[in-house]
């Protein structure tokens, strides 16, 4: 008899907020509490968190209806749309931010929502973190995964735990191109670290255990401005990490985000700042719309029941990275307008910035002898957006 799973799906939304892009009404929490709540006593869902991260709406559910389930997404689209219906009648900051369609048709991926799921066979404890961050893009995860699941100088186990040792597979997304790649950790780390290094588009997406293939970890991969093709808040994103017992220990998981790294979001979303993280009841973007937050809790998931929430990082041991944050949000916000503090032009495509950009084209003047910038000599698939033809 195949042995039940259960799945963790974590959706988010950024359907409104209190004075700016600063937190959710607990209105809107208790709109998206009653639609979940009415889902698991019609069994849809077995059970369910509803929380936030800044200005970001957080659904954490679990079921026993796999990742994709149409019946589960849309009990997660009504819950936004019911909290959604909610921050316009209060008048909340861009209300519905998030939700880019009026229509739900199976899945809530592409409709704005972001998404991070994974199914497993429970073990007889399991223990997960779920991550969920505000004022930054999906690719904020991918140093941290890295460090997580192929660098033995965070993770001990990587050495020490056996079923460890063997390494780590990486799924690595393209979000330009739509497609992704398996690539395995120990051997490939350098051709992985060539990918997600430019986290504004390849991103990791999942990870799983090599020695059974075993999921261990989900990223949500949804880039709102990509979706809509403007800008209309950052990519907030989420993901779910299994701890110990053959992944790597809460501990080591955590570890990865005592360095508190640049990231892409903060103000307008057009910003590089250092990723903070820190209590849930710190999850409020203020100096400049930021710096960047996570937030972690930690559940047991058992019989599909979430038992928990721990806030991971409501601890005195991340003082010192909140602090490094703090200097580095200093030294970083000297800059003002210039890169690398804002993002470069690739990315600032996505933002208001062309508008303003346009209205001086017609007053450039060609300069006599000027010499022409040589076309660039190397131009590969992976790293020019152009390069393909008709998509
Ligand atoms: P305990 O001895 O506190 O259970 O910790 C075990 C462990 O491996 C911590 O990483
Ligand atoms: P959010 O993506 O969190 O809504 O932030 C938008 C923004 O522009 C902050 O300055
Ligand atoms: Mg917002
Ligand atoms: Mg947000």
């Amino acid at each position: 008899m195949e042995r039940v799973k259960t799945t963790v799906s974590v959706i988010k939304a950024d359907i409104g907020s209190v004075a700016g892009h600063v937190v959710v009404h607990p209105d809107t929490i208790a709109a998206a509490t009653r639609v979940l709540a009415e889902a698991k006593a019609k069994g849809v869902i077995a059970d369910f968190y509803v929380t936030n991260a800044g200005d970001d709406l957080e659904l954490i559910m679990t079921h026993r209806k796999g990742a994709d389930s149409p019946e589960v997404h849309e009990v997660a689209w009504t819950a936004f749309q019911e909290a959604a219906k909610v921050s316009r009648e209060l008048g909340l900051y861009a209300a519905g931010q998030d939700l880019l369609s009026e229509a739900f048709s199976g899945n809530v991926r592409g409709l704005g929502p972001s998404v991070a799921e994974m199914e497993f066979v429970e073990r007889p404890s399991e223990p997960i973190a779920v991550f969920m961050a505000d004022k930054t893009e999906p690719g904020a995860f991918n140093l941290p995964m890295f460090r997580v699941f192929a660098d033995p100088f965070n993770t001990a186990g990587l050495v020490i735990d056996p079923k460890l040792h063997t390494g780590f597979k990486f799924e690595v997304y393209d979000v330009f191109e739509g497609r992704s790649v398996v690539l395995n950790a120990p051997d490939e780390m350098y051709d992985i670290l060539a990918l997600i290094g430019t986290p504004a588009r390849f991103i990791v997406r999942r990870v799983y255990r090599r020695i059974d293939g075993e999921i261990a970890a989900a990223v949500s991969v949804e880039r709102l401005s990509l979706i809509a093709g403007r800008y209309v808040g950052k990519d907030d994103p989420v993901a779910v990490v299994r701890v110990q017992a053959g992944f790597p220990a809460m501990g080591e998981v955590l570890e990865a985000f005592a360095f508190p790294h640049l990231v892409a979001g903060w103000m307008r979303g057009s910003h590089h700042g250092p990723l903070m993280p820190v209590p849930q009841r710190y999850a409020k973007c203020t100096r400049f719309d930021g710096p960047p937050r996570l937030v972690g809790l930690g559940f047991q998931v058992k019989n599909s029941r979430l038992i928990g929430p721990v806030d991971l990082f409501d601890d005195p041991a991340f003082d010192e990275t909140r602090r490094t944050a703090q200097l580095v949000a200093d030294y970083m916000r000297r800059h003002g307008p210039f890169m690398p503090h804002r993002l470069g032009p690739e990315e600032m495509e996505y933002t208001t910035l062309p508008e303003v950009l346009e209205k001086l084209k017609e007053r450039f003047t060609k300069v006599e002898g000027a010499p022409r910038a040589a076309e660039p000599r190397i131009k590969t698939e992976l790293l020019s957006r152009e390069s393909k033809e008709g998509d």
